[in-house]
C-alpha cells in the first residue's frame, strides 16, 4: 500500500532542491506526495540554521507537529538538512517524537532508514565525496530548475555555520551536470539555477566555473542560466567576459554578498577581499556588462562594528548602489569563530542600523527600477499576475520582476517589451497614453 509524504522547506535554494531530491527518493520507494501535514505517513522538514530566527522557526514547527502525532501516532516526523546536522542527537532528547534527524549528505540512505526498526534514525555524517549524482529531483511543474553543481563551503566566514553544516568544497562532474541540464530542457524548463554554497569556486581539474557556464549555454531548449551565490573572492574577470558574451543566454545578474563596507569588520569577518577589492570589482563587471544587476547580502551589528564601521558601509553601498539586497541583523551561531567574540553591538543598535541601511537600500532599489524605464527588455515568462488575471508577470535578465497585459503570452517564452514605470520592485510594461 502507498504511504503519503509531505516535505517542508525553510532556508535557501539549494534546500528547495534537496527538498526535490527527498521526493525523488521518497517516490522511488513505496511514498507518494501527499497533500499536506494531515493526511502524511511521514513529514520531513527540511531545515536551515544560517540564524537563530530560521531554529526557532522550526522549534516551534514540530510544537505544532507533536500535537498531529497524538492523533495520528503512526506519523513519522523527520528532521533534515542543517538544522538536524547542527543539533544532531541532541534534539531527540529535548523532542522524543522526532523519528529521524538526517544531515545534508545522508539522504542517498533514507530507502534503508525507511525499512529500519530503529528509532528515532540518526545519521549526521558528512561526507567528503557525496553530490548526489544519481540521484534525481522530483520537480513540479515551472520555469525553473535548480541544479546543483556544488556542496559545502571552505571559506569559513567567521559568523557562518554553513562549513559546519554542508561540510566541506566539492563539485560535480561537468558531465552529470550538462546531462541534468539536458533533462530538464527535456521536461520544458526554459531556465535553470547552478547552485552551489559556494557556486563559483566551482572546478573540476581545469575545468572552471566560467568553462560549465560556457558549456551549458550550447545546451538546446534552456533559454537562460542563472547561478547563485558566488563569493567576491572567486570572481574573475574570465567569468565577467563569459556573461557578456553569452548574452542573453546567461542572465544579467550577480548576487555579489558584501556583508559589511568597513575593511576592519570584512577582516574580523574572514571575507578575504578589502572594500577597495570590492569595489573593483563591481567597476570591472559594470565595465563589461554595463547593464548588469548587481544584489547583495548584508550583516549589520557584527561583534566590535562600531558607528564609523557602520557609516563606512553606508558609503560603499552609496557607492555601488545595489538593485538589491537581503539585509540581516547579526545573529551569533555555535561553532563558529565569531561566537566566541564578544556579541557587543546592543540589540536596539543593530535594529536601529538595520533600518537605516533598509531605507538607503530602498532608495537605491527605486533609483535602480526607474532607470530600466524607456528600456526594451528580454522578460521570460513566468505566470499569471497575482493582482489581475489580465496581465503576466515574468523576469528580466537582470532579475527583476515586469507586470505586462495577458495578451497571448505564455509562460515560458522569451518576449521583448519596453518598461513603461516602476513602483516598488516591481517594474510595469503597460501601453502608454
Ligand atoms: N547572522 C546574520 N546573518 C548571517 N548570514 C549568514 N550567517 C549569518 C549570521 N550568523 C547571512 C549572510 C549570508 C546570508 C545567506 O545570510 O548575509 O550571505
Ligand atoms: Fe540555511 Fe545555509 Fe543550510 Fe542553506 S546552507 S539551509 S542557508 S544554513
Amino acid at each position: 500500500m502507498k504511504r503519503r509524504f509531505y516535505i517542508e522547506t525553510y532556508g535557501c535554494q539549494m534546500n528547495e532542491y534537496d527538498s526535490e531530491i527527498l521526493a525523488g527518493i521518497l517516490s522511488s520507494q513505496e511514498y507518494v506526495p501527499g497533500s499536506g501535514p494531515e493526511d502524511a505517513d511521514l513529514i520531513l522538514l527540511n531545515t536551515c540554521s544560517v540564524r537563530e530566527h530560521a531554529e526557532q522557526k522550526v522549534h516551534s514547527r514540530l510544537g505544532e507537529l507533536k500535537a498531529l502525532k497524538k492523533k495520528n501516532p503512526g506519523l513519522r516526523i523527520g528532521l533534515v538538512g542543517c538544522m538536524a546536522q547542527n543539533l544532531k542527537a541532541d534534539i531527540v532528547k529535548h523532542k522524543p517524537y522526532v523519528d529521524m534527524v538526517l544531515g545534508p549528505d545522508s539522504y542517498r540512505h533514507i530507502p534503508e532508514y525507511l525499512h529500519s526498526d530503529d528509532s528515532p534514525v540518526i545519521d549526521t555524517d558528512l561526507s567528503k565525496y557525496e553530490v548526489y549524482d544519481g540521484l534525481f529531483p522530483s520537480r513540479r511543474e515551472g520555469v525553473n530548475a535548480w541544479i546543483s553543481i556544488m556542496r559545502g563551503c571552505d571559506k569559513f566566514c567567521s559568523y557562518c555555520i554553513v562549513p559546519y553544516t554542508r561540510g566541506r568544497e566539492r563539485s560535480r562532474s561537468p558531465q552529470s551536470i550538462l546531462d541534468e541540464a539536458k533533462r530538464s530542457a527535456e521536461q520544458g524548463f526554459a531556465e535553470i539555477t547552478l547552485l552551489g554554497q559556494n557556486v563559483n569556486s566551482y572546478r573540476s581539474g581545469a575545468f572552471r566555473f566560467h568553462d560549465l557556464l560556457k558549456a551549458l549555454t550550447e545546451v538546446e531548449g534552456i533559454k537562460r542560466i542563472r547561478y547563485t551565490s558566488p563569493h567576491p573572492q572567486d570572481i574573475t574577470e574570465d567569468l565577467v567576459k563569459v556573461h557578456a558574451a553569452c548574452r542573453p543566454r546567461i542572465a544579467s545578474h550577480i548576487h555579489l554578498p558584501l556583508q559589511a563596507g568597513s575593511d576592519r569588520v570584512l577582516r574580523r569577518m574572514n571575507r578575504t577581499y578589502s572594500q577597495k577589492h570590492y569595489l573593483q570589482l563591481v567597476d570591472m563587471i559594470r565595465k563589461h556588462v554595463p547593464d548588469m544587476g548587481i544584489t547583495t547580502d548584508m550583516i549589520v551589528g557584527f561583534p566590535g562594528e562600531t558607528e564609523a564601521d557602520f557609516r563606512e558601509t553606508l558609503e560603499v553601498m552609496r557607492k555601488v548602489k545595489f538593485d538589491s539586497a537581503y539585509m540581516f541583523k547579526y545573529s551569533p551561531r555555535p561553532h563558529t569563530r565569531a561566537a566566541a567574540m564578544e556579541d557587543d553591538v546592543s540589540e536596539a543598535v543593530k535594529s536601529a542600523r538595520l533600518t537605516e541601511l533598509i531605507a538607503l537600500q530602498k532608495e537605491h532599489t527605486l533609483y535602480r527600477y526607474r532607470k530600466m524605464i524607456g528600456r526594451d527588455v528580454g522578460i521570460l515568462v513566468e505566470s499569471e499576475s497575482k493582482k489581475s488575471p489580465d496581465e503576466m508577470k515574468g523576469r528580466t535578465s537582470c532579475n527583476k520582476i515586469v507586470v505586462f497585459p495577458r495578451e497571448d503570452y505564455r509562460p515560458k517564452a522569451l518576449i521583448r517589451r519596453r518598461i513603461t514605470d516602476a513602483q516598488g520592485v516591481t517594474l510595469f510594461s503597460r501601453p502608454e497614453g
